[in-house]
């Protein structure tokens, strides 16, 4: 775990010095939970919220997109339950003043539980090899059996006490489990109380009697809100999909682990409406797309899994995380949940308006069913930058970082380099750049030895490199070098624009989902 810290260590700084993100506000030392993307970040991130919102609009002809405003107006969230039940339960320790989510607290304990179990059967399939039986080794192993039974009875008391929302319940299990606070080492807790995540703030002025808005906390409501305005003015008809891209906002209690969990951070959200009775035939196949979606990247099918959840929110039938591999664990990248007609329901209550939809092959009007998919921009973003990153031993002795970013991904698709800064090279280099810049994001870069250069754009995982040089000039070839091969090879100048374009072009990435 130690060495997995200190790569992610190395992978925020990486990400620092290289134009990827940066601290929010740094020059006032930060803004906790808040980050900026820099010239780097900011093109991966483009690309991401690209390659998610083609595979939506483009491939599936029954869903459009929509930007709704982030301010909305403040009964939305009464009606979507936002206002009394977007809570965590935090509790604080008296000693180091550091407030936690109690089911944080909890969970770690759990989690630590796994820990143990796991590093008996590792030790026990070290010891028996090929005949090893794991299945019967966790049956029947006394300390196995016993650690299992132990975290089974803590995570039943857990899951009890949060769906009661027992607060009391909460902090017994933290003062039961002798959980400590790891700054000051004491169970000094204070009671647990709920804390609602949503920032608030007025619209209008004080003098007019201002209004409490609040800063959207999913950007799912603003669809809810206008699917039938889309429905209508689009002529849609049942199934179709809305979809939405856009910042949201929490007041994170335990806001860690960089941009993992921020206090303002972007979503690609698309609720997709179904009739009633239809939804868990839909949630299936959104989980299955969505999964080869991810998979699709090329970072390694064996990162991902789903977590489909046991206790679901009051208006979902069905629920499954879709999780990465961080550094730090299998971690929630996106959920996709079958929320029945709980929103619009509530919409349509709260507003007093109609928001039925006449089925005309039914003859019959109801309020749609919805399977949405969330995926946060900036987890996506991170799960892209670590499993990218890679400290390579070279032949020379030297070490290479270099992000083995999808092609589709890397925010710079090529740089072109004249092998010396004389004789008509970087002349010739920039005609190519003037070529290329049309279809594809092309740096040019003449400063320091071709080889520093090339490990400049390994870092920032650029997928081809040009060198121009004095056979150039005669031939009209160049060198083109491929980022995880470092493999060369001399090539036409007209063949250039076919050579990158298949490898680096959304297009080619779409076409494995379809
Ligand atoms: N509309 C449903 C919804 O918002 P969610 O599970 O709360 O569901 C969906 O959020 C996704 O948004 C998560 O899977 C995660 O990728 C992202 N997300 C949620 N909170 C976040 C935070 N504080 N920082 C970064 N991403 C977050």
């Amino acid at each position: 775990m130690a060495q997995q810290d200190e790569v992610f260590k190395k992978i925020v700084s990486h990400a620092k010095e290289y134009g990827f993100v940066f601290p929010s506000s740094e020059i006032y030392d930060g803004l906790s939970a808040v980050y900026d993307y820099g010239q780097n970040g900011v093109e991966l991130k483009n690309n991401i919220k690209r390659y998610w919102w083609d595979s939506m609009t483009l491939l599936h002809e029954n869903i459009v997109g929509i930007d709704s405003a982030i301010f909305m107006h403040p009964t939305i969230w009464k009606a979507s339950g936002h206002v009394d039940a977007f809570n965590d339960p935090l509790i604080d320790n008296r000693d180091s003043k550091k407030r936690y989510r109690a089911d944080v607290l909890i969970e770690e304990e759990i989690a630590k539980m796994d820990d143990k179990i796991e590093k008996e059967v590792a030790k026990a399939r070290k010891r028996f090899g090929e005949s090893f039986d794991e299945a019967l080794f966790r049956q029947t192993n006394p300390r196995v059996a016993e650690h299992i039974a132990k975290r089974e009875a803590l995570h039943e008391r857990f899951s009890q006490a949060m769906n009661d929302n027992n607060l009391e319940e909460l902090r017994q299990i933290i003062i039961d489990q002798e959980i400590a606070c790891p700054i000051s080492g004491t169970r000094n807790w204070t009671e647990v109380r709920q804390f609602n995540l949503m920032f608030k703030t007025e619209m209008g002025s004080t003098a007019d009697g201002a209004m409490t808005v609040y800063l959207r906390p999913e950007t799912a409501q603003g669809i809810f809100v206008n699917y039938l305005n889309v429905q209508k003015t689009g002529r849609m008809r049942i199934p179709f999909g809305i979809a939405q891209i856009g910042k949201a906002f929490r007041n994170e209690i335990v806001a860690r682990q960089f941009i993992f969990r921020m206090r303002e951070f972007e979503q690609m959200e698309m609720q997709f409406f179904v009739r009633p009775g239809e939804e868990l035939k839909w949630f299936q196949q959104w989980k299955e797309w969505r999964l080869r979606w991810h998979k699709a990247l090329g970072l390694g099918d064996e990162k991902y899994r789903y977590h489909d959840h046991e206790k679901l929110a009051h208006y979902a039938n069905a629920a499954t995380d879709i999780e990465f591999q961080m550094p730090f664990g299998f971690k929630e990248v996106e959920g996709i949940h079958s929320r029945t007609n709980f929103d619009l329901s509530q919409h349509e209550k709260f507003s007093g308006k109609n928001i039925k939809y006449f089925d005309p092959e039914l003859n019959e009007s109801y309020v749609p069913y919805v399977i949405e998919t969330s995926i946060g921009v900036d987890r996506m973003f991170l799960s892209v930058l670590c499993s990218s990153y890679d400290e390579q031993k070279l032949e020379n002795g030297e070490t290479r970082v270099v992000l083995h970013l999808p092609a589709a991904l890397a925010p710079v698709k090529c740089a072109v380099m004249p092998l010396v800064r004389k004789d008509g090279l970087p002349e010739k280099a920039r005609e190519i750049v003037n070529d290329l810049k049309f279809d594809f994001a092309t740096h040019y870069d003449e400063k320091d030895s071709i080889g520093k250069r090339y490990r400049r754009q390994d870092a920032v995982g650029t997928p081809y490199c040009i060198t121009v040089d004095h056979q150039t000039l005669e031939d009209n070839t160049v060198t083109l070098r491929e980022r995880d091969s470092m493999e060369q090879c001399r090539v036409e100048i007209s063949e250039l624009h076919r050579l990158i374009h298949d490898k680096v072009s959304l297009n080619s990435l779409l076409r494995k989902l379809s």
